[in-house]
């Protein structure tokens, strides 16, 4: 589904003092180079600053890279102009962390989860939007009624799954979610987790899971790709990589997880109720 080959960016340094010259270029991504194959889920893992943020801008095309390639679905969007990458929009998408910024404070959640609906004409009359957007949140577990509220009458829970019902509403293919449960309550993260899990296996979604919580990576994720400073230090399947890391890095992020044997309960959780409800 996705084929990343040799892929750098570099941006300009706007922390640098540069009067009336240009910024320097700074480098993010260094040559990385990785697939992600069709339902599959993968996780990005990393401290704060190693560039997995700019790694999913730059999968969505939100960044163009300075070199490699990135090819989706066999069409090679590394260079292609925003005409040309419209059309693919649809098929890839973004789920950011903080819902409350990309959430219209002004518009009823109803109006923003149909707004790219909207956007791409799929959707004419507004009567057929409030509906569409009430199946949407509740295939997302929230009641049908919370489309006529304002994003701040909202727990953070509810409006990252107000979040997730937008990215879904196109009916993507590929979905990319950067650190969507991070400042939430465990349990919000749990609830959240599971209703990905669910929506990924229902839709048969292709997912790029980015966390710098390696718990978190472990409870929905196959596969683990580690960065530090712009490159991919370690990867493989969660099992062989929570069980042996070769790395150094790798496995100080491990250690740094906080109460291994409470994480343990917590997974095993998330899998009970995954059965129940499954
Ligand atoms: N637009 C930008 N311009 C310049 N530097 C940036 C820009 N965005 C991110 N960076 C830098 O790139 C590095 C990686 O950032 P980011 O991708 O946000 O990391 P992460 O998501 O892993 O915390 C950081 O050092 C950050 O300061
Ligand atoms: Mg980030």
């Amino acid at each position: 589904m996705l084929e990343v080959t040799g892929l750098e960016l570099a941006l300009p340094d706007l922390s640098a003092k540069r009067g009336f010259a240009r910024a320097p270029l700074v480098s993010i991504l260094r040559n990385l180079s990785f697939c992600v194959n069709q339902g599959e889920s993968v996780g990005v893992v990393g401290q704060s600053g190693s560039g997995k943020t700019s790694l999913g801008r730059t999968l969505m095309r939100l960044n163009e890279p300075t070199s490699g390639r990135i090819v989706f679905d066999g069409v090679d969007i590394s260079h292609l102009q925003e005409a040309e990458l419209r059309p693919l929009r649809r098929r890839f998408q973004m789920i950011f962390q903080d819902p409350q910024s990309s959430l219209n404070p002004r518009r009823r959640i109803g109006q923003s989860i149909i707004q790219p609906l909207m956007a791409y004409g799929m959707l004419t009359n507004p009567q057929q939007g409030w509906q569409r957007s009430e199946e949407l949140l509740e295939r997302v577990g929230l009641e049908p009624m919370l489309s006529r509220r304002y994003p701040h009458e909202l727990s953070g829970g509810q409006r990252q799954r107000v979040g997730i019902a937008r990215a879904i509403s196109l009916e993507p293919e590929f979905v990319v979610a950067d650190e969507i449960v991070s400042g939430l309550d465990v349990s919000s993260q749990a609830q959240i987790l599971r209703l990905l899990r669910r929506l990924q296996s229902e839709l048969g979604l292709t997912l790029v899971f980015i966390s710098h919580d390696l718990s978190v990576v472990r409870a929905v994720c196959d596969r683990v790709i580690v960065m530090s400073h712009g490159e991919i230090v370690e990867s493989g399947s969660c099992a062989e990589v929570f069980s042996h890391a070769n790395h150094w890095y790798t496995r100080e992020l491990i250690s740094a997880i906080p109460l291994p044997d409470v994480d343990e309960k917590w997974l095993n959780d998330i899998d009970a109720q995954d059965n129940k409800v499954g």
